[in-house]
């Protein structure tokens, strides 16, 4: 079969590796793509988010499967828009219709669902210009440090910790007011601070049934010590020791079966991925968010770790048989380390050229931000993360070890990388 995949990152470049191995590929094309992908397939200049466009190139290269990886298209109803159209509709597009995407393109009403199903989240509440007063209030009778989100979709930078209440009021008046984040922060979400460690578990689901893939744990400050700024993420690693059996059947229990009853039960429809960021709060899981993707870098963890041919399975959850499907793993532990460019994420120069030497043996090398300079020949930086690093082995310290030892070879000018990935996980000896 053809396959389209659509987006540009660490992630798209993991997902593309595994689909180019599947004995079920005749082509695949992925739209935009980056330097990585362009070794496994035909990158097409196509922005995810331009239908009328991606309509032409389903049609003209035969495409018989449509892979989502980013939020933005499936927030905006690529689905839906595949769904209406008399030709597109017999392509499966494999991520959520538009209305079940609001898990993650609305902070609210993911909170709301949350509430009506008893999924364990922190206590908020939903403030627009019209009730801001009672946000300032809202915001005195909570304890430091203040959680604000805007509602909408803000490529990750929509949520601010602010550490005193002066600050939190200055924030929320920004955010409301001056309209920080645009659209984005016309509402915003005002909710408790959980104290705990975060992890990312993952399913896969037809609407009916769902499977569980390896969770991993994401790096989301730039500095070493989680501290400084948030970014996209800057490492992962799979499987997360914490994530232990018994603490995966409280997250099954408590917060993914009930979610899928839930979109059930309210007839929104869900055929992807749904990926839950979860904080463990004394053992316990809370809901963070939801996304309607994968993570990035979790990903280029999870999807190594994968031993089932993903292409059946993607397949399956089309025709909406996943239950027949089994979904192995490799119990092999991944490491990640993203290579990022000097300033991120704060602003970076793109265009510094790179020379990504072939991974040796056993390292895996997923393009981020990298861009193919067809005339020279040359690769080239194109955002903020650039190159990400996996190495698998038997156990944490190894699968660290293996990648931190080849990254020097992938460095570029001015490149940076958290060096304490996975350290917070590792016993002290
Ligand atoms: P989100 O975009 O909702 O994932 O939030 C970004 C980051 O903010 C999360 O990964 C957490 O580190 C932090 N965060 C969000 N909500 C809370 C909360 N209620 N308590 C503590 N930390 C939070
Ligand atoms: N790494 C977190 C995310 O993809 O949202």
């Amino acid at each position: 079969m053809n396959i389209l995949l659509l987006g540009s990152g660490g992630r798209e470049h993991a997902l593309a590796w595994k689909i180019a191995q599947s004995p079920l590929l005749t082509r695949l094309f992925i739209a935009p793509g980056n330097a990585g992908t362009a070794g496994l397939g035909t990158n097409l200049p196509v922005d995810p988010e331009n239908f009328p466009l991606l309509k032409e190139t389903v049609m003209g290269n035969r495409i018989d499967m449509v892979v989502v990886g980013p939020e933005n298209p499936l927030v905006k109803g690529i689905h839906d828009f595949f769904l209406a159209d008399h030709f597109l509709r017999l392509v499966p597009v494999i991520g959520p219709r538009k209305n079940a995407a609001m898990l993650e393109g609305s902070k609210d009403f993911a909170k709301r669902f949350m509430v009506r199903h008893h999924i364990p989240t922190a206590n908020y509440r939903t403030f627009t210009p019209g009730n801001a007063e009672a946000g300032f209030a809202y915001l005195e009778s909570l304890n430091p440090p203040y959680v604000l989100k805007a509602d909408g979709l803000a490529a990750g930078k929509g949520v601010l910790i602010c550490d005193d209440l002066s600050q939190a009021h200055r924030e929320f008046s920004r955010l409301m007011f001056r309209g920080a984040f645009g659209k984005a922060s016309r509402k915003i979400v005002i909710e408790e601070f959980l104290s705990g460690i975060e992890l990312s578990v993952f399913i896969l689901t037809d609407g009916k049934t769902w499977k569980l893939l390896p969770e991993a744990k994401d790096y989301k400050r730039i500095g070493e010590g989680d501290t400084g700024p948030n970014t996209g993420g800057m490492g992962a690693v799979s499987p997360v020791p914490f994530a232990d059996q018994d603490f995966m059947n409280k997250v099954i229990t408590r917060v993914i079966q009930p979610t899928m009853d839930g979109l059930l039960s309210e007839g929104i429809d869900y055929q992807g991925f749904l990926f839950f960021g979860l904080i463990n709060v004394k053992g316990d899981p809370y809901v963070i968010e939801y996304n309607c993707r994968l993570g990035d870098p979790e990903t280029e963890s999870v999807i190594p770790r994968l031993k089932s041919d993903l292409v059946p399975l993607l397949k399956a959850i089309a025709d909406r048989r996943l239950e027949r499907e089994t979904v192995e793993i490799h119990p092999e532990t991944a490491a990640t380390v993203m290579m990022v460019s000097k300033g991120y994420p704060g602003s970076y120069e793109k265009g510094t050229i790179i020379h990504p030497p072939p991974p040796p043996a056993g390292i895996l090398l997923f393009h981020a931000g990298t861009l193919l300079d067809p005339y020279a020949g040359q690769i080239i930086s194109n955002g903020g993360r650039v190159l990400a690093i996996t190495h698998l082995a038997n156990n944490l310290p190894k699968a660290l070890d293996g990648c931190y030892q080849s990254l020097p070879a992938f460095a570029f000018d001015g490149c940076y990388y958290r060096k304490d990935i996975g350290q917070d996980l590792i016993s002290p000896k």
